[in-house]
């Protein structure tokens, strides 16, 4: 039986109101430092393959850059310039903050209970649309397929991004910034056993951004 790493995903939670805009240089096309300072990143490494819908990725608030290094090391980083709208809730997200770390030790931390799902770790703080995430996630391994999916059933018009994460490379780690905000953010981190065919685990990321 495969089973799923379940702390390669390194978050670093952004609370908030204490945006330093600690963010430099760029990924892609996306500058970090152009204000308002709500970017948010991923870095990734063990990413087999990706997808995108919602938004285009050839503005400068929502950019995809593949790097390959030389110890053959690929390196997938995204950034999200998110509209926070009036979220100044600092109070807010720290409370939520401790919820999800307690969440850290089950095996399916997710509002969906469906039993294929092996792991699930959610940073989104909307339970509807956590489930509706879920459900695309369920219903194929193919990252093109989920990410249309998910843009078809919400309806949302935010960048999303579906990463399959490979779980059998020791070097697969991901780092990622989130926003603990209902309206503007969601990740959902799942391993999931299909009925035929093989796992696959997704890092699944939702954001809200500026246009
Ligand atoms: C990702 O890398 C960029 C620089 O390329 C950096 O500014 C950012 O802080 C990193 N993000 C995370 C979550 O580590
Ligand atoms: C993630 O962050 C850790 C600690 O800062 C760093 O050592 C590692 O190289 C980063 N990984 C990626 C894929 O950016
Ligand atoms: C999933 O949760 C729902 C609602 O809480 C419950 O009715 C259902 O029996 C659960 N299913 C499983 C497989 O645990
Ligand atoms: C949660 O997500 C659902 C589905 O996208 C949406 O209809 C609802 O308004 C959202 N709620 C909040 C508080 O953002």
């Amino acid at each position: 039986m495969m089973k799923f790493p379940s702390v390669v995903l390194g978050v670093f939670v952004v609370l908030v109101g204490l945006l330093t805009g600690a963010d430099s240089g760029s990924i892609g096309q996306c500058d970090l430092s152009s204000p308002p300072p709500s970017w948010l990143t991923t870095n990734a490494t063990g990413i087999l393959e990706y997808a995108v819908a919602g938004q285009p990725t050839s503005g400068n608030n929502f950019c995809i850059q593949q790097t390959d290094h030389p110890n053959s090391l690929h390196e997938l980083q995204v950034a999200y310039h998110i509209d926070l709208g009036d979220n100044t809730a600092s109070s807010h997200a720290a409370e939520h903050h401790q919820r999800f770390s307690s969440q850290l030790d089950t095996q399916n931390g997710c509002v969906n209970n469906n039993t294929r799902i092996v792991y699930c770790f959610p940073l989104c703080l909307n339970n509807t649309l956590q489930n509706m995430v879920i459900e695309s996630a369920l219903k194929s391994s193919q990252p093109a397929d989920v990410a249309q999916d998910i843009q078809r059933t919400t309806q949302l018009d935010w960048a999303i991004t579906v990463m399959q994460v490979d779980y059998n490379d020791p070097n697969t780690h991901i780092n990622a910034s989130v926003f603990l905000v209902p309206d503007a953010w969601c990740s959902v981190y799942i391993g999931i056993r299909p009925k035929l065919g093989f796992d696959y685990l997704y890092e699944i990321q939702l954001g809200k951004i500026l246009h």
